[in-house]
């Protein structure tokens, strides 16, 4: 039987049921866009992540640049992020006319190194032509970032701290979502992500109810939203007066509703991921380069199981002939793609990030993989003598 990569059928069959009644629900409703789920699922989104509000859109791309937006960063600003991330993560900055300074990351976590980020930062600020403004940090593959450490370094220079939980949604660190030290944490609903819906998707977890009315204004076009409405009186629907430029960032009532089902059984899945992150573990132990170190008081979700090896495509190739499927993330650094080669990178350059893109493997992962096919998937890998 052919392996899946992740296997969202499984997850389908155990929820069939529910996701069919509420898709049924808004059908009967027909309030497809903006509906009652969606306030509804932001609710329980903010309550899941420890937030005290969440503003959903319509990917996690928009997502990161939403907060760029609401906090009026552009020409000149800074933002600083990883290379070793989906482009997502450092599109959104030339977006609003900002430039992002790549910093490697950690050789274990794969996460942002909060060392190179402070000497990052200061290097921008003596050189004086940009001003550091903000650190997105990604929970790449599923774990938490060096929060604390982020935090502490973004208030001893003045930076905003967005967290990119795109992959990262439902991690915590020593029990505390990502939120608990970024000023928002962004997510994405991708099918394929932890939590993810049947389309494209996207949320915003925050504190500060004056940025959820801003970014509610911008995802709908710059509608009029209360803090604009002060003055005059206007006698039509608000989103007819425009405050602002936006633009159009909505998530679908039936995304919403099945996202609903999906958050429900969330925390769940995510001990059935770590069941399997740990059979991984312990069958593979010795005999890849490395398998995943996560930040001690870390969970991860698990988006990626991802492994090193010397040899990692000629172990790709291998499991292949095994019907084992693999992917690379990523195999060409932000910092290495045409588009992204001329913005600056941190002092040292990125020898970590340049490193890891030859060696990572991703293997299959989904809560539902069982154990027999998990031994095939390790039986394979250990088959390899390359
Ligand atoms: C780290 C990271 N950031 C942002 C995104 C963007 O999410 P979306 O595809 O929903 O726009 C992704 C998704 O692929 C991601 O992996």
């Amino acid at each position: 039987m052919s392996i899946a990569f992740i296997d969202l059928a499984a997850q389908q069959r155990r929820i069939r049921d529910r996701l069919d009644a509420a898709i049924a629900k808004v059908l009967d409703h027909g309030g497809y866009v903006m509906g009652p789920e969606v306030r509804a699922f932001e609710a329980q989104l903010a309550a899941f992540g420890q937030a005290p509000l969440a503003l959903s859109c319509a990917n996690g791309t928009d997502a990161i640049a939403l907060p760029l937006m609401a906090w009026g960063i552009g020409e000149g600003d800074a933002v600083f992020c990883p290379s070793f991330t989906f482009t997502a993560t450092p599109e959104v900055v030339p977006w609003v006319g900002a430039t992002p300074v790549f910093v490697d990351v950690l050789p274990d976590t794969f996460n942002l190194d909060p060392a190179k980020l402070e000497a990052a930062i200061k290097a921008v600020k003596a050189e004086g032509k940009l001003k550091p403004a903000v650190v997105i940090a990604v929970d790449l593959f599923g774990q938490p970032a060096d929060y604390p450490a982020l935090r502490a370094i973004c208030d001893r220079h003045g930076l905003k701290l967005v967290s990119d939980s795109a992959q990262g949604f439902g991690c915590t660190l020593d029990g505390h979502h990502p939120i608990h030290w970024a000023d928002v944490a962004t997510t994405s609903f991708f099918p394929a992500k932890p939590l993810g819906c049947y389309g494209d998707g996207g949320a915003v977890l925050l504190n500060d109810q004056a940025l959820w009315d801003l970014m509610d204004s911008l995802r709908v076009h710059g509608k009029a939203v209360a803090q604009d409405l002060n003055g005059p009186v206007f006698e039509h629907d608000a989103k007819y007066l425009n405050a602002r430029i936006g633009m159009n960032s909505r998530l679908d009532s039936i995304q919403a509703a099945i996202l609903i089902e999906k958050l429900a059984i969330f925390a769940d899945e995510i001990e059935m991921r770590q069941v399997v992150a740990d059979r991984y573990a312990e069958g593979l132990k010795g005999s890849v380069l490395s398998t995943p170190t996560v930040i001690a008081g870390g969970q991860s979700v698990w988006a990626q199981y991802v492994i090193q090896h010397q040899n990692r495509d000629g172990l790709a190739a291998h499991l292949k002939t095994q019907g084992v499927p693999t992917a690379v993330y990523y195999p060409v650094p932000m910092h290495a793609q045409e588009p992204y080669a001329h913005f600056p990178r941190g002092a040292g350059g990125l020898p970590v990030t340049e490193a890891l893109a030859e060696t990572v493997l991703a293997l299959p992962m989904h809560p539902y993989m069982d154990e027999a096919t998990q031994a095939r998937i390790i039986e394979a890998v250990k088959g390899f003598n390359g």
